[in-house]
């Protein structure tokens, strides 16, 4: 609660409380809070997740003026390279992968990979991290960065615990002092099923402490995903419906056009369950069921989370096919192009079973959500790049305006991650003209609307709170562990049952029919979107 005596923020023009030119407050805000100075050792940095979106993330953030006054990146993986071979390769990275092709120059691209370091090591070897220790006491000293180090995890994580250990043995992972800050950030997948995150979780406490872990999700770090919260809770409109007794059901889609790419040795032990349902899917139920939290601090807000994730009525293992649709694409003609299916890709066996498609139904045993059905999907060679959220509210008690068509939808919100993020709201209106016919119009906001504001990456975003010691949109170690106990049962049931379906559905379709079935009911069906976001009915653009 706000007292009136309190200074609003802004300034008051004509009588007028004005707000602050938000771009100019958000660059101010970046600068005035740039993160202690500290080195970052980036684990598996000839991997692909450190070309891709990790430099690019720290040089957005580094263009911004949001790195810290001073720091260093060492580079740490087998091959051997020296600094200037690694800086080189990372400055045609920054170009090929950067999201922000206006922020690159070349000028600022030279300037920032000076900071870049690299180290080769063998991470088996006990020996090499001494040399890393000696490595990192070196670039301390020289920058001044007071012993702050942040180690990311973008190994193969069969490699964590080892990794993690060896930090440890050399006195690279506690610190007496509290104004040191040593972090650990962990890529997913965080375990292969319940047993071994909490193996991991345990032996990661053994050497680090929970508040120096920081498990990234990088849905979390999606804007839009955040926006999930502001929604929610910084407008009075929606909170009092957002319940079981305005909300008939739940729909959270994400759809991937893309196939296995040339990742298909991973996905063939993964599968889309692990991939994407045990950890994004499972947090952005988390924000739209959470309750609000007491305050805006990593602890309320995972306190929150952790509670809907305990919630989750456990399937149970007789009755999987009720609850859970599972899918793996074939091939098929794309917009008159063949495309492999899932088997014919590379590294995957050509028996596999793996899916690449899930959909499932779940329920939310609490006082907000009792009986409310949520139904997930997510898959790859889908017909689109669709990420959403889509609340269906209750269809009103008595049919005025429709005595013959009782079909008509309910109001839908629909949150739009990506592409096109925005909101969109449907509800009936009157069709001018003779009589009380209605018809779906949209109410929409899109992001594109905010002119040239630039939505930073989710690495951008993740890395940054990182540094300032911000861990609200990470995931913690009782969260992840209630989402593995959710799916657990599922993997196991698929592993020792042979008689549960795994359904073909041909490439660049929304996935197998029998996934409409977990609806149970003929009126009900899944949404169908396009890749913009107010577009739907006849004219779909994918
Ligand atoms: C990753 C999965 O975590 O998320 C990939 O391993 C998936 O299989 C990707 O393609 C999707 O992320 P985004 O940000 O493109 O939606």
């Amino acid at each position: 609660m706000e007292f009136p005596d309190k200074k609003p923020s802004g300034f008051e023009q004509n009588g007028v409380i004005q707000e602050v030119n938000s771009s100019v407050s958000l660059n101010q805000r970046i600068m005035d809070n740039r993160p202690a100075p500290s080195v970052i050792v980036i684990f598996g940095a000839s991997g692909d997740l450190t070309k891709r979106k990790l430099i690019p993330a720290l040089y957005d953030l580094f263009c911004k003026n949001a790195m810290p006054e001073r720091f260093a990146v060492l580079g740490a993986a087998r091959s051997q390279l020296n600094d200037d071979v690694f800086r080189g390769k990372m400055a045609e990275d920054i170009k090929s992968y950067s999201e922000n092709k206006e922020h690159l120059s070349d000028e600022v691209i030279s300037k920032f990979v000076k900071n870049l370091h690299y180290i080769s090591l063998e991470t088996e070897n006990p020996d090499d991290y001494s040399r890393l220790k000696t490595r990192l006491d070196g670039l301390d000293a020289e920058l001044k960065t007071g012993g702050n180090y942040i180690y990311y995890l973008a190994s193969p994580p069969k490699l964590y615990e080892t990794i993690a250990q060896s930090l440890y043995s050399q006195g690279l992972s506690l610190s007496n002092d509290d104004s040191v800050s040593k972090k650990l950030i962990i890529e997913k997948p965080f375990g292969y099923n319940l047993g071994s995150a909490l193996a991991l979780n345990q032996k990661l406490l053994t050497l680090f402490h929970e508040n120096q872990l920081y498990r990234i999700d990088h849905y979390l770090g999606k804007e839009t995903v955040q926006n999930v919260l502001v929604l929610r809770f910084a407008n009075g409109i929606f909170e009092p419906l957002w319940n079981r007794n305005y909300v008939d059901y739940v729909e959270i889609t994400a759809a991937e056009s893309i196939g296995v790419e040339n990742r298909g040795g991973y996905y063939d032990t993964a599968g889309t369950l692990r991939d994407m349902v045990q950890n994004h899917l499972m947090q952005i139920a988390g924000l739209v069921a959470m309750e609000p939290p007491a305050n805006f601090d990593s602890t309320s807000v995972r306190n929150e989370t952790i509670k809907v994730f305990q919630s989750l009525i456990p399937i149970p293992a007789d009755r999987i096919d009720d609850f859970v649709v599972r899918g793996q694409y074939i091939s098929s003609k794309i917009r008159g192009e063949q495309v492999r299916g899932y088997r014919e890709e590379n590294d995957v066996n050509p028996n596999s079973r793996t899916e690449t498609y899930v959909g499932l139904k779940f329920f939310i045993d609490n006082w907000r959500w009792a009986g409310v059905p949520f139904y997930m999907r997510a898959g790859k060679r889908l017909p689109t790049r669709v990420t959403e959220v889509v609340i269906h509210f209750k269809k009103p008690p008595q049919h005025l305006f429709h005595r013959d068509n009782k079909e008509q939808p309910g109001n839908r919100l629909i949150i739009r991650i990506q592409p096109d993020e925005g909101i969109l709201m449907k509800f009936g209106m009157k069709t001018p003209g003779a009589g009380f016919k209605t018809q779906q119009v949209n109410m929409d906001f899109h992001y594109s609307n905010l002119g040239n504001i630039n939505i930073s990456s989710a690495y951008e975003r993740l890395l940054l709170d990182c540094m300032s010691g911000d861990s609200t949109l990470y995931a913690r170690g009782d969260a992840v562990e209630a989402c593995w106990r959710f799916v657990d049962p599922v993997l196991k049931a698929w592993e020792t049952n042979p008689d549960i379906k795994l359904f073909g559905y041909p490439s660049g379709t929304w996935g197998p029919v029998e996934a409409t079935g977990l609806f149970g009911q003929p009126d009900l069906d899944w949404r169908y979107p396009c890749k913009n976001l107010s577009d739907d009915g006849n004219y779909c653009e994918l």
